[in-house]
């Protein structure tokens, strides 16, 4: 089954003051994702990676183009449906300084999402709570900490845990390992291995680094200026 399909994509951007300078960031990319399955979206800095995962997102509309979402075309739905499409559809984002809240601790931090969702009581937000740091293989201590008393490795793990609490469906990934230690990057992109055999889950895996990206692909896309050259 299709989970993701993105067609003619494109996001341009205007910028300067006085003479206005577009940017063609994305433009026109198509692909799709298959269920429990990872596209590799890799190509050189700039070259429209991040754009294009924000614009599936709709945390920025596309210029052109479509996106489905489990053959549902999801370009322009907004209030509710976005809200309950913003749950199967998950982001992992480059830098673990910034993506928790440094002043929550971590058990709320992986609460947040359950709480915004009304996912469950009290009682069954504890036990969903010990069973995702469970699934991260992280220390049961390390719930009662803040984000700064954690490695890089360890937030990037929390930070997944908090994500897979909604049950996503699709998760973006970008660039989700680059800000760590090459022995680390390889137990989160492992452990990000097992939780999709475990739960069918489909990626969009966005790197520079081809190696890693041939490492945690099914497919392939190199991009270069906004448009996939070479497919693998
Ligand atoms: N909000 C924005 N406004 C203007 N230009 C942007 C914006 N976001 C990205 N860009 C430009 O779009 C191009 C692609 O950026 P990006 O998608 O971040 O590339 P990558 O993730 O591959 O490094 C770059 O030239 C970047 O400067
Ligand atoms: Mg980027």
């Amino acid at each position: 089954m299709t989970r993701i399909k993105v067609e003619n994509l494109k996001k341009y951007f205007y910028s300067g003051i006085f003479r206005k300078k577009m940017i063609k960031a994305v433009d026109g990319i198509s692909f799709e994702i298959k269920e429990g399955k990872t596209l590799g979206l890799v190509g050189e800095s700039g070259c429209g990676k991040t754009t294009v995962g924000r614009t599936i997102l709709r945390l920025i509309e596309p210029t052109e183009g479509k996106i489905f979402f489990d053959g549902e075309d999801i370009t322009s739905i907004d209030g509710r449906e976005l809200k309950k499409m913003g749950k199967e559809m998950q982001v992992i984002f480059q830098n673990p300084d910034s993506s928790l809240n440094p002043r929550m601790r971590i058990y709320d931090s992986i609460a947040e999402p359950l709480r915004i969702h009304k996912i469950c009581n009290k009682k069954d937000e504890k036990e969903r709570i010990y069973e995702l740091i469970e699934t991260v293989n992280l220390n049961e201590e390390l719930l009662f900490r803040y984000p700064h008393e954690l490695s890089g490795g360890q937030i990037q793990r929390v930070v997944i845990a908090r994500i897979l609490s909604l049950n996503p469906k699709f998760i973006i990934a970008d660039e989700p390992t680059s800000m760590l230690d090459v022995s680390v990057q390889a137990q989160i992109l492992n452990l990000m291995k097992d939780l999709q055999e475990k739960y069918g889950i489909s990626y969009l895996f966005i790197s520079h680094d081809l190696e890693v990206v041939e490492w945690m692909s099914d497919e392939i896309a190199i991009m270069h200026k906004g448009k996939i050259v070479e497919r693998k």
